[in-house]
């Protein structure tokens, strides 16, 4: 980001909050989270399955992540002795057959951890009766972390557990592997899976150390599953929904826009599970019948079976549990209904070049409204939207309409404004996909810069946001995205996300601590204010504001939270005034700050973190160069 600040104005800026006049309400709902199946966010990521390549299914030809283990030992897959699940061998589509020993490599490597139990599970069948070891171990198997014997198998296919324990002096690493030895026997094994503790202990459950980042936020809501990852690139590989409940084994899984097959134990449930954990309230995306390939089910009868779908899964989500779809969820072991109050319809249907969304949202929006006249229904067109088209939805009026911004910090920044002077009569806005990114097409050449935003997106994104806060009676909720990234190489499809990890650790992107400082110090209502004598940046002959700011206050305890962005190269002095009441500042400010190139890693996960402050007395504030500012304030 290359700015010059502009020091035509040398004296100090002044904001002065008007204390009387109401502002605005802020929409509780204005910070969320957006996720989908991108960069290994689930498998390899989020969702606590340590084994790649579980069901063998990754790649038809060869045994992908699997490895033959000790001399004269052989794997093959094996598409004769397909798994057996009731009676019915089509839920798999090939088995690895063993002698010997194997190995799996894991995603990117096992996390080995003091203290802690790992849970093995084996469907397997073996030539003849009697135990085999499982061993959690380093690549060249020299260290043993963890190890058991597992009994019971027999010559047809039985479901095997076993605990593998590791010692509380164990040394934390990333390099472990899973080794099963069979002996001078085959087996064959028809599925496996391994998981770590979990959060909140949950089977089939989360990643601990992410979800504490992603619960740190305080995300009012989490749109799911997509993105592309809910259209799919043709039809037949939109989100399959209902093949993503029940036992994981039985889950065929399916093959996703984004390069890989999904193992869908990151499911409809478990996605449902994973907003209540974090105390969020779902917002489902249903696929609409358009695919990214161009695929589109013409409205009418042509798209009923989706609409249908639709229905369905929305009753999965909140039906009571004496309906169908909601007998399902109460059978899967969920018989409350979730806190549901948002539909989206479909992901960028701008894109659809045969223009046919108007139609399908309309049958939609019909259905929906039908059978659930509260939920709200969110149209993914029809604002003024980064396509640069506006496509009217003539026939029904959605409730809100999504709007996806990924923009360079300069364009980001210039967004800061872009609401205020909204049509306050609507459509309200959702702003489903937003991100600051200082590449251009971040897309085409996913392992460039990133894997996650620099302190300068950070920036703007903070920028935006203040423009967020100040138009909530317009923008009524928000979510970056990308949300998640392993950050391995070969592990992103796209180059800059909110949050990284590899296989044992994790760490939020200066941008995570911005929305996180933002969506935590956030009032119900704004308070007007008046910015004078701000310096101005430009670039490019262009010129924007080089101060950002919003204030909201909470009723209830009458704090103010003032946010000041300092996208600037200098430190800047600020007097903060009011009008009607007289300001007490509470407390330290916090500060995030730091240069512009600089982001936080696997080795730094918190260079760049927020900080506390005495940043000065009101009158004479000093916000540091780079920096965000959070202010508390009350009034006497
Ligand atoms: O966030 C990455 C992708 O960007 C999403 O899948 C899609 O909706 C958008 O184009």
């Amino acid at each position: 980001m290359f700015i010059l600040l502009s020091l035509l104005l040398q004296s100090t800026a002044t904001l002065t909050l008007d204390l009387d006049r109401p502002g605005i309400a802020v929409s509780p709902s204005l910070y969320g989270l957006m996720t989908e199946e991108i960069n290994y966010s689930y498998d390899g990521g989020l969702y606590g399955e340590l084994i790649r390549n579980r069901a063998f299914e990754d790649d038809t030809a060869q045994p992908v992540h699997w490895a033959a283990v000790g001399r004269d030992a052989t794997i093959a897959l094996d598409r004769d002795r397909r798994l057996k699940i009731d009676g019915n061998s089509d839920v798999r589509t090939a088995s690895l057959r063993v002698r010997g020993g194997v190995a799996n490599d894991g995603y990117w490597g096992i996390p080995i951890r003091p203290a802690a139990d790992y849970w093995l599970t084996l469907w397997a069948m073996a030539d003849a009766p009697g135990p085999i070891s499982a061993s959690l171990e380093s690549p060249d198997g020299s260290e043993v972390f963890a190890e058991s014997k597992l009994g019971g198998l027999s010559k047809a296919w039985s479901k095997l557990n076993v605990v593998l324990k590791t010692r509380r002096d164990e040394r934390p690493t990333k390099n472990a592997r899973l080794v099963l030895r069979t002996g001078d026997r085959t087996i064959w094994i028809g599925f496996t899976s391994l998981f770590p503790p979990t959060f909140h202990g949950r089977p089939n459950g989360n990643r601990p150390d992410l979800m504490r980042l992603l619960s740190d936020m305080k995300p009012r809501f989490l749109r799911f599953p997509g993105g592309n990852y809910l259209e799919g690139n043709t039809i037949a590989e939109h989100f399959p929904w209902r093949s993503t409940l029940g036992p994981i084994e039985a889950r065929p899984g399916h093959r996703s826009p984004w390069g890989y097959r999904s193992t869908d134990g990151m499911g409809l449930l478990e996605f449902l599970e994973w907003c209540e954990d974090m105390h969020a309230k779902p917002l489902l995306a249903v696929f609409a019948g358009y695919a990214l390939n161009g695929q589109v089910a013409k409205p009418g009868p042509d798209l009923q079976p989706y609409v249908q779908e639709a229905l369905d899964e929305i009753e999965y989500v909140i039906g009571g549990p004496g309906t169908r779809w909601g007998s399902e969820r109460a059978r899967d072991g969920h018989p409350k209904p979730f806190p549901m109050e948002c539909v989206e319809v479909g992901n960028e249907d701008g894109f659809d070049r045969s223009k046919s969304y108007e139609g399908r949202f309309s049958q939609f929006y019909d259905a929906i409204k039908a059978k659930y006249p509260l939920l709200q229904v969110i149209s993914t067109t029809g604002g003024k939207d980064w396509l640069g088209q506006r496509s009217p939805i003539n026939q029904r009026k959605p409730d809100l309409v999504d709007e996806h911004y990924y923009a360079s910090t300069w364009d980001m920044m210039s967004m800061a404004s872009k609401y205020d002077s909204y049509d306050r009569r609507g459509p309200r806005i959702f702003v489903g996909e937003w991100a600051s990114q200082d590449v251009p097409e971040p897309w085409t050449n996913p392992s460039q810069k990133g894997p996650t935003p620099n302190m300068s997106c950070a920036l703007a994104d903070a920028a935006f946001m203040t423009g967020l806060e100040r138009n909530s009676d317009i923008v009524r909720m928000s979510c970056y995205a990308p949300l998640l990234v392993n950050v391995n190489p070969g592990g992103r499809q796209w180059a800059v996300n909110l949050i990284g990890y590899d296989a044992l650790t994790s760490f939020g992107s200066p941008s995570y601590y911005a929305q996180k400082l933002f969506a935590t110090n956030l009032g119900d209502r704004t308070v007007p204010f008046t910015l004078a004598n701000v310096p101005s940046q430009t670039q490019n002959g262009k010129s924007l504001p080089a101060l950002f700011a919003s204030a909201t206050r909470d009723s209830r305890s009458g704090t103010i939270f003032l946010k000041l962005v300092n996208p600037s190269p200098e430190p800047q002095e600020l007097s903060v005034a009011s009008l009607g009441s007289k300001l007490v500042s509470h407390e330290p400010a916090t500060v995030l700050q730091g240069n512009p190139h600089g982001m936080n890693s696997i080795a730094e996960p918190t260079a760049f973190a927020p900080r506390t402050k005495n940043i000065g007395a009101l009158d004479r504030l000093r916000l540091d160069a780079y920096s965000i500012t959070v202010v508390k304030l009350g009034t006497r």
